[in-house]
């Protein structure tokens, strides 16, 4: 029967089996400002790869969907383990959905009134994150923490509202795991 193959993941490594869109690599250097141990930081040399986007092309504008996978590298800024930047949607409103492909880690999400909370991520763990609602990953693990992100191609990126950071940070102490609640002002 005439059909396409559309694109697809590949489990093992996390990646998607067809040519890609848009790839974005974020490196330390990218980062300033995220992590709270600035003198960690500034150690690493600012090339360093954190993460990558690769996305699919699909169609822009009303009621259209983004799909793209996160790999965020294993790894830590002194005792702070790496994770993406974190952002609201430009359209708060705007839902996303997360499924853990490759590695373990958290998906900090933090409403509006700045109540955050941890969602444990692994491969095929599924993620609703409602809208007014912003999202980070972080790798607390010891591979690649790869993960598939599906949201409306309106929702835009609002990265300034988190610029005084979130309300938790995910850290190692005494070989674990540990949330820490930051005190702002
Ligand atoms: C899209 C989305 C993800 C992130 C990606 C990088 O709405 O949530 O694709 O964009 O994980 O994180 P940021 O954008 O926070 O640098
Ligand atoms: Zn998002």
């Amino acid at each position: 029967i005439p059909s396409s193959m559309p694109p697809g993941v590949a489990f093992l490594s996390g990646q998607f089996t067809a040519e890609n869109g848009i790839k974005k690599i974020t490196r330390c250097g990218d980062l300033s400002g995220v992590f709270y141990d600035r003198a960690a930081w500034q150690a690493i040399p600012v090339d360093t790869p954190v993460y990558r986007v690769e996305m699919l092309r699909s169609p822009q504008g009303e009621g259209e969907l983004f799909v793209g996978i996160t790999h965020l590298q294993p790894g830590r800024v002194g005792d702070e383990f790496y994770m993406t930047r974190g952002h609201f949607h430009q359209r708060r409103e705007q839902g996303e959905v997360y499924f853990g492909l490759r590695g373990t880690g958290l998906l900090l999400l933090q409403n509006e009134q700045g109540v955050a909370r941890l969602e444990q991520i692994s491969p095929g763990s599924v993620h609703i994150i409602p809208g007014f609602t912003a999202h980070r990953l972080i790798n607390t693990g010891s591979e690649v923490l790869s993960a598939l992100a599906v949201w409306p191609s309106v929702a835009g990126h609002d990265y300034a509202a988190l610029a005084h950071g979130f309300a938790l940070r995910v850290i190692e102490q005494d070989g674990k795991i540990q949330a820490k609640e930051v005190q702002h002002g």
